[in-house]
């Protein structure tokens, strides 16, 4: 199964009652592994947890910390751009390097590396002096 078919069926289980925008992302690790997820709204937090970090944490959750490959998708009319505050986390377990893939329903792609999704990104080493 490829990435953009997991998640295009974990995007089905996306609780949006608030947007009804579903969106699934699914990522593959280092090791092979690939770990999904949709986002999920709630009442008090309508924008809910995105998709991106649902399938970080199911990756967090098996013990696996290092993504290889990571795409969304959602039905919108060009590729679905992750938010920033998931920018950051897939920068957290994701190098430079790595591929993103923002994907619509209809086949439509762009594909960005961490570095240019995140640039300038706040990371452990500037804490080097606390
Ligand atoms: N959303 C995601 O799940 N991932 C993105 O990359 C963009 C936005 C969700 C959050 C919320 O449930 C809905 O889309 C609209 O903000």
């Amino acid at each position: 199964m490829t990435l953009f078919d997991a998640a295009c069926a974990v995007r089905e289980n996306a609780y949006v009652p608030y947007s009804k925008f579903k969106v699934g992302a699914a990522l593959r690790t280092a090791s092979g592994q690939v770990f999904a997820g949709c986002n999920v709204e709630n009442v008090a937090y309508p924008e809910g947890t995105c998709a991106e970090a649902g399938a970080i944490a199911a990756m967090c959750a098996a013990g696996e910390r290092e993504i290889a490959e990571l795409v969304v998708v959602a039905d919108s009319p060009s590729p679905v751009p992750p938010c920033g505050g998931c920018r950051q986390k897939i920068a957290e377990f994701a190098g430079p390097e790595v591929i993103v893939t923002m994907m619509s329903l209809d086949g439509a792609s762009r594909a960005v590396r961490v570095a240019d999704l995140l640039p300038g990104a706040f990371g452990a080493g500037h804490m080097d002096r606390a």
